[in-house]
């Protein structure tokens, strides 16, 4: 059931004072500490089942909304340098866009986020199968990843931010992967214009689990164009380099002289031409960071900054990894928000996670999750701006 009426909102938020937001045309839509959330209607699937979409929204504007389809977020409204509010992440308008083919915009990804080579891997001498849905490798969990799936909601009670838990069930052997694993992520956004994930799973057998966000952020606005001027930072001295299908060789390999050392503020088009093997792999950047000293403490990972519009995202994280991708596989074929192609390079995503194809290198942080154990991470979009 939706939580439509004033009294579903005044449980799933313990609000004192449950009362309708005056100055909004909006239905449905109930404040506490300048905090709303409200629910209504993406749509519905081809397979007859209806979508929520929920609007978070803070004191100073911000407002994201998701779906409870891919735990996709479709748009983020944040203020630039004159206050103004845009949406920076590339989507689509409509429900049914979603349903296709289309690169994870705004999307959950897992079991297994990133690749694992040939879809294959052991746990302990058993060796599993997964579907393989990029070229011979298993990308970010396979045919119908957490990405298409239909999450359950709810809207989270807490004083200082406001907040959506998304959960799903999977079921042992789905897309390859054994055990049932139970999924729950939840969305929070406060104040300080900080949008927080916390990702937790259990399983019932050993499995690999490596979920992520896989948002794509333009700082400058959703159809800006390219976004080879935002200034980039990555707080790495390695990162882990790939074979020509972008699976790693295993080497945790020194940024130092490369075009893969930002740990000074760079233009992400300064150096992406340049004649390096790596950036012929990947296309641009679409490469693992190795965040330093990270021992599973919330610790930044990498900052983004573009000058245009003053808009400043640092991305704070508990995992040992980034995967720092230039949208170098868009070429127009998407047709996103307010009809716009989606060219290369008009998006970047940060997604937080373990190293690619953990599964198949020992030396890899491990990404094996236990009955007895408890999968947790965070991850920190933090937004200001700079003038
Ligand atoms: C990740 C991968 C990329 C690409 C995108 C989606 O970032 O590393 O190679 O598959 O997802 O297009």
């Amino acid at each position: 059931m939706k939580p439509t009426t004033c009294s579903m909102i005044l449980l799933s938020l313990a609000l004192a004072n449950c009362q309708p937001n005056s100055n909004s045309e909006e239905k449905d839509q109930y404040t506490t500490s300048g905090l709303s959330i409200k629910v209504e209607e993406h749509g519905i699937t081809d397979s007859g089942e209806t979508i929520d979409l929920y609007t978070l929204e803070n004191q100073n504007g911000m407002k994201m909304k998701v779906s409870t389809y891919g735990g996709i977020v479709t748009q983020l409204y944040v203020p630039n340098k004159d206050g103004n509010l845009e949406d920076i992440v590339l989507g689509f308008d409509s429900l049914s866009s979603y349903e296709e083919k289309h690169p994870y915009f705004g999307a959950i990804v897992g079991r297994y986020g990133n690749r694992i080579a040939k879809g294959e891997f052991s746990i302990d001498g058993n060796p599993y199968t997964l579907a393989t849905n990029n070229g011979e490798n298993s990308l970010h969990g396979g045919t119908v990843g957490f990405d298409k799936k239909i999450w359950k909601a709810k809207t989270i009670e807490e004083t200082e931010k406001v907040g959506i838990e998304l959960s799903y069930e999977s079921p042992d052997m789905e897309e390859g992967f054994p055990g049932n694993l139970n999924v729950i992520i939840r969305y929070f956004l406060n104040n300080d214009n900080a949008w927080t994930i916390e990702y937790k799973a259990t399983t019932d057998k050993k499995t690999p689990v490596n979920l992520t966000q896989h948002t794509y952020f333009n700082l400058n606005g959703a159809s800006s164009g390219k976004i080879l001027g935002h200034e980039v930072v990555i707080n790495a001295d390695r990162y882990t380099p790939v074979d020509e299908i972008l699976i790693p060789t295993g080497e945790l390999a020194s940024i130092e002289n490369t075009p893969f050392d930002f740990r000074k503020p760079m233009k992400v088009g300064k150096r992406i031409n340049e004649d390096h093997p790596q950036l012929q792999y990947g296309n641009g950047y679409d490469h693992n960071w190795v965040i330093n000293e990270n021992e599973g403490n919330l610790k930044l990972a990498a900052s983004v900054y573009a000058p245009e519009s003053g808009r400043f995202m640092e991305v704070l994280t508990t995992e040992p990894g980034v995967q720092f991708y230039t949208g170098n596989f868009l070429n127009g074929e998407n047709i996103g928000k307010g009809n716009q192609p989606y060219q290369k390079r008009s998006g970047l995503c940060l997604e937080t996670q373990h190293f690619p194809n953990s599964p198949n290198i020992e030396h890899f942080p491990n990404t094996i999750l236990s009955p007895e154990a408890k999968y947790e991470s965070k991850t920190v979009y933090q937004f200001s701006v700079k003038q």
